[in-house]
């Protein structure tokens, strides 16, 4: 791209020119590799960094979160934290969705993107793309539950597809992969105690092949790797 003033820049990553401005003044934007405080300066947008961060951006963002419990799956909440609140600002800025829910109380994988085409296939019901999840719940699961799961349950408003339940131990707790292709409301919650397993607890691990980096933290995430991208935009 051509050489441009560094508040023009800036205000292509969808700051405004008085925001752009300010943050000149800060010392937060670096041209070159050095600090520049004047807005006027003009550099390559592919030599600018924002808080150490290159603004020659992407055209979509592909995150990964690993979503703590106690945080909301939208991008605004009256009463809540949401999980865009856990980005940083730069990431932030580019209103990122998350691609689908998950419980306040669930934890795990959470995508986010700005790209609206993957994300609304992604979540559509045509689209097979597997969830699997970490479930523990109480009572001793067993062979019978598995049978159950895999028939398509009945529920009170809809009869869920076949999901796979593997057991990983069974005993006063239980604890179970489940891969689903749908997500509806409450939907893994509703199977386990519709099977007389109430839930303690739910974790996400995958979506669509993806898995969750197990080296993030509750509350951190990646920018998706392009592989996963790949993985994501091949699920049929
Ligand atoms: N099923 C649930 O019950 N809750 C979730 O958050 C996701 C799947």
């Amino acid at each position: 791209m051509a050489i441009m003033r560094l508040d023009k820049a800036l205000s292509m990553t969808g700051m405004t020119r008085a925001e752009a401005r300010k943050a000149v003044a800060a010392g937060r934007v670096q041209a070159g590799g050095t600090a520049v405080r004047d807005p006027g300066f003009k550099a390559e947008p592919a030599n600018i960094l924002l808080d150490g961060q290159p603004i020659d951006a992407p055209e979509h963002i592909y995150v990964m979160l690993n979503k703590p419990a106690g945080i909301v799956t939208a991008t605004e909440d009256s009463r809540w934290q949401t999980v865009l609140s856990l980005m940083p600002e730069h990431i932030a800025r580019r209103r990122p969705g998350p691609v689908g829910r998950l419980d306040r109380d669930v934890t795990g994988l959470v995508l986010l993107t700005d790209d609206g085409q993957l994300a609304h296939r992604l979540i559509s019901p045509r689209t097979k793309a597997e969830k699997v999840y970490l479930a523990e719940c109480e009572g001793a699961l067993d062979a019978e539950d598995t049978a159950l799961f895999a028939s398509g349950m009945a529920l009170s408003d809809f009869t869920a597809k076949p999901a796979k339940l593997d057991i990983l131990s069974s005993g006063d707790t239980s604890r179970a992969l489940v891969t689903l292709t749908e997500g509806k409301f409450h939907q893994v919650k509703r199977m386990f105690a519709a099977a007389g397993h109430p839930l303690l607890r739910l974790r996400r691990l995958s979506i669509g092949g993806v898995k969750l980096d197990e080296s993030l933290d509750e509350g951190e995430w990646r920018m998706l790797t392009d592989e996963e991208v790949e993985i994501l935009r091949a699920v049929r």
